[in-house]
C-alpha cells in the first residue's frame, strides 16, 4: 500500500533502533531500565480518582460531552490560571478542553496554516510541533536552541522573509528536552515578535509546576497584551500524574482558541465527562501532594547529577522539568552513546537527535522512574563508566550487579 506523502515525510521512527535493541536485550533476559520516557511513575492522587468514579456513575457522562469542554471544567481551568498566574480568562471564549495537550498541539497547524505556510519550531523540541506542521502541509522552520544562549532561541536571526510567511511560533518553557527555563524578558521579546509578524505564539507549558529550588515558572499570558497574539497549552499529565487520562486545555487568544475548537468539532467529540470531573478535582482540589512529589524528583535530580558529574560527565544544573540534557561525554553521536550505554548497562536513555538536528551531541535522561530503579541504573553507570566515591549513589553499598 502507498501511504500519503505527508505521512512519508515524517520519516521513520527516530527511536526505532534503540527500541529494537531494547527488545533484543530484554529477550536475552537483561533487566532493562528505561530512563527514556517522561511519564511520572507516581500515582494520580486519590481524590482525583474518586472524582472520576463519581463521574462515571453519573448518567450524563454516558452521553457525548460538549465539544469544547464542560462549563464547569473550563471555569476550573480559568480559576486555576487566575490563582496560579494572576491571568484572567473568559471560560467560554478563552478556554478549550483538550484530549491531552498533545492532541491540541497536533491539531493547531490544521486550524491555522494553509499549505506552504511556515511554523517556527524549536530545535531541539517536542517532536509534535514538526510532525503536525508537516501533516497540515505546512513548512516547519527550525529555530535553534543553543546552550550558550541558555537554550532560548535568537528570534532576531530568523530571516524576515521566513518570519513573514510564518503563522505559528511554537515555544515551550520549562523546556523538553533541555530543561531550560525562560526569562520574562525573553517572553516579552517573543510576544513582540509575534506582534511584528502577525503570527500566533503557541506556548506549550505542561511543565510549569515541575520546578525546584523555589523557581516559579511563568505563563506567557502574564506578559501585558500577550492575549492579542498568544495561546498557551496546558496539561494535567505531569502536574497531577495523569498522563494516561488524556486531559489538558488551551487558553488565551479567543480567535485562535475558536479556530482550534472548530477544527476539533470535525475530529473528536470531546473529553469523557467523568475525566473532566476528575480534572476539576485536580485543578480545584488540595495541592499539598505536589511539593512532596517535587522533593522526590529533586532528590532524584540531585543523586543523578552528582553521579553523572562523578563520571566526569557535564550535567548542567536543572531547576525545572524532570529531564537532564547531557552533552555526549565520549565525543560520539547521541545515538551511538545511547547504544553503548544500553549495551554496557541495560539502561535506556534517549538520543538528542530525536528532538531535532540541534539535539545531536546530547542525550536526555528522565527522572520519572521509581527510586530503586533509578539508583540501580546509576549504580550500573558507575560500574560501567567509572569509579565513584562509595556514597555518590545513595544506598549503593553493594557492587554493581552483573547484567
Ligand atoms: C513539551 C511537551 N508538550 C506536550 C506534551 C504532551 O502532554 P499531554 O498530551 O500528556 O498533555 C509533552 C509530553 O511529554 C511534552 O513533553
Amino acid at each position: 500500500m502507498q501511504v500519503a506523502r505527508r505521512l512519508e515525510q515524517i520519516g521513520a521512527y527516530l527511536f526505532a533502533d534503540l527500541d529494537r535493541k531494547q527488545a533484543e536485550l530484554a529477550a536475552r533476559g537483561v533487566d532493562v531500565i528505561n530512563l527514556g520516557v517522561g511519564d511520572p511513575d507516581l500515582p494520580t492522587p486519590p481524590h482525583i480518582i474518586d472524582a472520576l468514579m463519581e463521574g462515571a456513575t453519573d448518567a450524563r457522562s454516558h452521553r457525548y460531552p460538549p465539544y469544547s469542554g464542560t462549563q464547569e471544567f473550563k471555569a476550573a481551568a480559568a480559576r486555576w490560571y487566575q490563582r496560579r498566574f494572576g491571568v484572567t480568562l473568559d471560560p467560554e471564549k478563552e478556554v478549550l478542553a483538550l484530549i491531552g495537550s498533545k492532541e491540541g498541539l497536533a491539531h493547531l497547524p490544521w486550524a491555522i496554516l494553509n499549505p506552504g505556510e511556515v511554523a517556527l519550531i524549536p530545535d531541539p523540541g517536542y517532536p509534535v510541533y514538526r510532525s503536525s506542521t508537516i501533516l497540515a502541509e505546512g513548512i516547519p522552520h527550525p529555530v535553534p536552541l543553543l546552550r550558550d544562549r541558555g537554550f532560548l532561541p535568537d528570534l532576531g536571526t530568523i530571516p524576515a522573509d521566513v518570519a513573514r510567511k510564518a503563522k505559528i511560533l511554537f515555544l515551550n518553557y520549562p523546556n523538553n528536552p533541555t530543561g531550560a527555563t525562560a526569562t520574562p524578558e525573553f517572553f516579552q521579546e517573543a510576544v513582540q515578535f509575534a506582534r511584528t509578524y502577525n503570527l500566533i505564539l503557541a506556548h506549550d507549558n505542561p511543565y510549569s509546576e515541575i520546578a525546584y529550588d523555589g523557581y516559579r515558572a511563568p505563563s506567557i499570558l502574564e506578559i501585558p497584551g500577550a492575549k492579542e497574539v498568544a495561546i498557551e497549552f496546558h496539561s494535567l499529565s505531569k502536574t497531577y500524574c495523569m498522563t494516561g487520562w488524556r486531559v489538558g486545555f488551551v487558553v488565551g487568544n479567543a480567535a485562535a482558541v475558536s479556530a482550534l475548537a472548530k477544527m476539533k468539532t470535525n475530529v473528536d467529540s470531546g473529553v469523557f465527562r467523568a475525566v473532566q470531573k476528575a480534572g476539576i478535582a485536580a485543578l480545584d482540589g488540595p495541592q499539598q501532594f505536589l511539593p512532596e512529589r517535587l522533593r522526590l524528583y529533586q532528590a532524584r535530580r540531585d543523586r543523578t547529577i552528582r553521579t553523572l558529574r562523578s563520571l566526569g560527565w557535564q550535567a548542567a544544573d536543572l531547576r525545572a522539568t524532570f529531564y537532564i540534557w547531557l552533552p555526549v561525554p565520549d565525543g560520539t553521536s547521541g545515538a551511538k552513546f545511547a547504544s553503548t550505554v544500553l549495551d554496557r548497562t541495560g539502561v535506556v536513555i534517549t538520543p538528542g537527535a530525536g528532538y531535532g538536528s540541534q539535539g545531536e551531541g546530547y542525550v536526555r535522561i528522565s527522572l520519572t522512574i521509581a527510586d530503586d530503579r533509578l539508583d540501580e541504573a546509576l549504580r550500573r553507570l558507575v560500574g560501567a563508566f567509572g569509579r565513584a566515591p562509595r556514597d555518590t549513589v545513595e544506598g549503593s553499598r553493594s557492587a554493581p550487579p552483573a547484567r
